[in-house]
């Protein structure tokens, strides 16, 4: 089955912008995974304009399921993985000036800066998750980084790009003949999940912000509902 990460990032911001503690991203958490999504995501990003220290420490401690920390290849993340030893964690780009995560980590480029980082989570044991455009010459970069995973960014197809699910589907076919475990995320939502989830090499999806926007109207664990019900059936 296609597993399905929550990332609950946005839950940090809503309660940010009163700075209370109010909602707390620790009980979006328990709610997903009460609601049968099988991981919880959370990008701890060096401005800290979401999740922050402390919720990655609090989750940690009282969710059993996966955490993938989603996170900057920089020797500070790399410290917080190494206390807090997330199941997974997902090395993404990050600018200070973005909204979001725009795009694919450069893993050919910046193949000296990831080698450190790569090899130290996976001697502590954590799974290394990279996080890339579906593009052969970053999926052969990563795998030579011997990284675990490969999370491909879907938000060019979440666009509506044309062409953008064909190369999900290339790049998903060779992730795994070149032996990675492939995941997807950014910009999925109900309307525009079946396709992606229906790419028979993908074993994980992470979504976050429409899942929190839509848990307004309907509620958090109706809204994982409904996603894991969408990709199942896009499976079936
Ligand atoms: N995967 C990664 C690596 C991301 O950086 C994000 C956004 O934080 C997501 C998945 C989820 O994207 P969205 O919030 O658009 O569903």
């Amino acid at each position: 089955m296609l597993r399905l990460g929550v990332n609950i990032d946005h839950v940090a911001t809503l309660r940010n912008a009163r700075g209370g503690i109010h909602p707390d991203p620790l009980d979006a958490a328990r709610m997903a995974i009460d609601a049968r999504a099988d991981g919880i995501t959370i990008h701890l990003r060096e401005d800290r304009r979401h999740i922050r220290d402390a919720d990655v420490a609090a989750i940690r401690a009282a969710i059993t399921a996966p955490i993938n920390l989603e996170m900057a290849a920089t020797d500070e993340m790399l410290a917080i993985a190494l206390k807090t030893r997330p199941n997974a964690c997902c090395l993404v780009p990050e600018k200070r000036t973005e909204v979001t995560t725009e795009g694919g980590l450069d893993v050919a480029g910046q193949h000296n800066t990831l080698r450190p980082i790569v090899a130290a989570l996976k001697r502590a044991g954590i799974r290394v998750s990279l996080f890339v455009d579906p593009d052969p010459v970053q999926l052969r970069a990563a795998a030579g980084l011997w990284a675990d995973i490969v999370e491909l960014h879907t938000g060019a197809y979440a666009h509506g790009k044309p062409g953008e699910l064909e190369r999900l589907q290339e790049g998903a076919t060779m992730a795994k003949a070149l032996g990675l475990e492939v995941h997807a995320g950014h910009g999925l939502t109900y309307n525009n999940v079946t396709p992606v989830a229906a790419i028979p090499e993908l074993v994980e999806l992470n979504i976050g912000h429409f899942l929190i926007g839509q848990a307004v109207f309907e509620g958090l664990h109706a809204a994982v509902a409904r996603m894991l019900a969408l990709m199942d059936a896009a499976r079936a």
